[in-house]
């Protein structure tokens, strides 16, 4: 996903962007690029690969000062990643410089329209052609701001756009369309970013912008109107989130950081959600209690590990509401012509808000008249600003491309859902309610004590950097679990890695199992059906063919000792809260594997943290 960056205001506006694209790095990028108002054409420079790159450029060719100015750094969806694609992308004469996020789909017509006037496009790109619509209407009178609105009118696809005017240094214009996009609101000084970490070290406070809007930023005011000029209010919040919470703190990683956080981040995720009357309640609800009474199918829509949290919801949401829940993937879930009623509640699991196949999931659903909730991690993101209900996970930052803290949230967001659900329509009773709710209180203790206990997965670690195959064993809730691990080793380590249900061995992958294969296998609590001790038969037909297992099992669970040849030891919880305890080891396996790899464990090869194209 790319990162944008615009200000004016009294600093160096190239320290300030370069400062703030370094922030975004984590979104995952191939080129980077400034343009700034200067006096004449605009100044830029732009390079392919890392921001460093970019730094040197600078450095080798100063740009003059500026104190208004944009940058960006691209993750390649239209055209090579190159120094030609990289953005900013000018007008014609350089009197417009533009960045951009997103996909014009409607760019080809565009493109022979601007090509039809005589224009000379150097790249492949769809946002050079805006550039160049911005600065035609620029020349026809009026304001960049006029401009802008004129030519979002026409455009077509989801975008942000920021674009600067080499004959007005006053201000930075921008305009947003389902992607990500707010406004730092400082003193004396205006910021523009893809997310709060563009320029939280220079103000907390922000705007949140709504759909099709433009904004236009100068050293003393913000304004926003819509794409017809109309003037329109936009959502002043405070960001809680330190500069520190964006760093690594010590940690290597980003990631590490933040697997080590997830016991804050579970109390956060819990922290004011129930009145002092012991009762839950939902962010900013815009589902009535009357219209959840009437909710008889849930929907739940995700990709990626957010689809593996909604799997682990799916078990606790049946059992304590008795409405029936499917899980599917965002992607598949618009093209399977799906049932959707007013009485179906879709819901839309994500952590950065922004990735598009879920974002195009709700828009289906909406158009069948379907109520939407999203749980997502990311306040002012385009997908619950397009849902009808929204249950902040409060993970807070989550930097490393490979999602942690922001899976765990999901869980206990999706925990909350069902447990209000279940109030709402009194299909447990609020003791039942009370006390799941008590022992989720506890999971922060749980989820520490795990944490301080992982020397094992440490050496466990350097004992497999050679393994090339790793497959990853659960049943009922620990099925999730067992993909979400393999996920992680795939997503970290490049390895080949499976989940299973352990029922499915059977059927066909135990004919993969062979002398010296780690095995993950997550063993579901005693006492519930006979799910114990099939999982423990699973363990032993393969530790039978030679299987290398590696069992996570509760604290006093005995008798699994001669079947494993390393324990991992759980807290004794609740089977539906399991997850949260049993994904932990499996992250940092994951994490300790990569690193004793050499790979860049916060910023994976061909990954980006937010998917915002389809
Ligand atoms: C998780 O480790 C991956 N980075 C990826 O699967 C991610 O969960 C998926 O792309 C969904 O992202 P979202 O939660 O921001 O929607």
């Amino acid at each position: 996903m790319c990162g944008i960056v615009g200000y004016v205001g009294e600093k160096q506006a190239q320290d300030v962007v370069i400062e703030g694209l370094r922030r975004l790095e984590y979104r995952g990028y191939d080129s980077a690029g400034i343009a700034l108002v200067v006096d004449g054409p605009i100044a830029w420079a732009k390079k392919a690969g890392k921001l460093a790159n970019l730094e040197k450029e600078l450095a080798e060719s100063p740009l003059p000062g500026s104190t208004t100015g944009i940058g960006h750094t691209r993750w390649a969806t239209h055209g090579a990643p190159n120094d030609v694609n990289a953005h900013p992308h000018l007008g014609g004469h350089h009197r417009v410089a533009l960045v951009h996020n997103g996909i014009i789909e409607n760019f080809a017509e565009l493109r022979a329209e601007i090509e039809a006037a005589g224009d000379e496009l150097r790249s492949e790109t769809d946002t050079e052609i805006a550039a160049h619509l911005i600065e035609r209407a620029l020349a026809e009178g009026g304001t960049l701001t006029e401009a802008m609105q004129q030519v979002c009118a026409r455009l077509e696809g989801a975008f942000t756009l920021v674009a600067i005017d080499a004959e007005d240094p006053s201000r930075v214009v921008a305009a947003r369309r389902s992607s990500p996009l707010v406004v730092g609101l400082g003193d004396g000084e205006n910021f523009l970013g893809s997310d709060v970490a563009a320029f939280i070290q220079h103000t907390r406070e922000a705007l949140e912008l709504g759909q099709d809007q433009i904004v236009t930023i100068t050293r003393d005011d913000v304004s926003v109107t819509d794409f017809d000029g109309r003037p329109v209010e936009g959502t002043r919040y405070h960001v809680d989130w330190d500069l520190s919470a964006a760093e690594k703190d010590g940690y290597d990683w980003f990631m590490r950081k933040e697997i080590f956080e997830q016991p804050r981040a579970i109390g956060d995720a819990l922290l004011g959600r129930h009145d002092p009357a012991g009762r839950l309640q939902l962010d900013e609800g815009r589902i009535s209690d009357d219209e959840l009474r009437e909710v008889d199918k849930i929907i739940i829509v995700a990709c990626g590990t957010a689809f593996y949290a909604g799997l682990v919801a799916k078990y606790a949401i049946e059992h304590w509401t008795r409405i029936p829940c499917e899980v599917e993937l965002a992607h598949e879930f618009r093209y399977r012509d799906p049932i959707l009623t007013r009485s179906t509640l879709v819901v839309a699991i994500s952590q950065s808000g922004e990735t598009a196949d879920t974002l195009m999931a709700i828009r289906h659903a909406r158009t069948q008249r379907a109520k939407v909730l999203a749980i997502c991690n990311t306040n002012g993101s385009t997908i619950p600003r397009e849902s009808d209900a929204v249950l902040y996970t409060h993970a807070g930052p989550e930097i490393g491309v490979a999602s942690t803290k922001g899976f765990m949230t999901q869980m206990i967001a999706a925990y909350l859902l069902g447990l209000y659900l279940a109030q709402v329509r009194g299909t447990s009773y609020a003791d039942e309610i009370a006390r799941v709710v008590t022992e989720l209180g506890d999971m922060p203790g749980h989820v520490q004590r795990i944490l301080d206990g992982s020397d094992d997965l440490y050496a466990l670690a350097e004992e497999l950097q050679q393994a090339r195959v790793v497959l990853f064993l659960g049943r009922h809730v620990g099925y999730p679990i067992a993909l979400e691990g393999a996920l992680k080793l795939k997503e970290l380590a490049y390895l080949h890695a499976e989940g299973f249900a352990a029922g499915e061995l059977k059927h066909g992958p135990i004919a993969l199992i062979e002398p010296g294969l780690p095995v993950f296998c997550v063993v579901p609590p005693r006492g519930r059906d006979q799910l114990h001790e099939k999982m423990v038969s699973a363990i032993q037909e393969i530790r039978a063919r030679g299987a290398r297992t590696i069992v996570m099992v509760e604290d006093d669970d005995t008798g699994i000792e001669e079947f494993a040849d390393t324990i991992i030891r759980l807290p004794r919880v609740s089977t539906l809260l399991q997850p949260v305890l049993a994904v932990v080891p499996l992250q940092l396996f994951a994490c300790e594997l990569a690193t004793r790899l050499g790979h860049d464990v916060d910023q994976p090869r061909n990954l980006a943290k937010s998917v915002t194209v389809e």
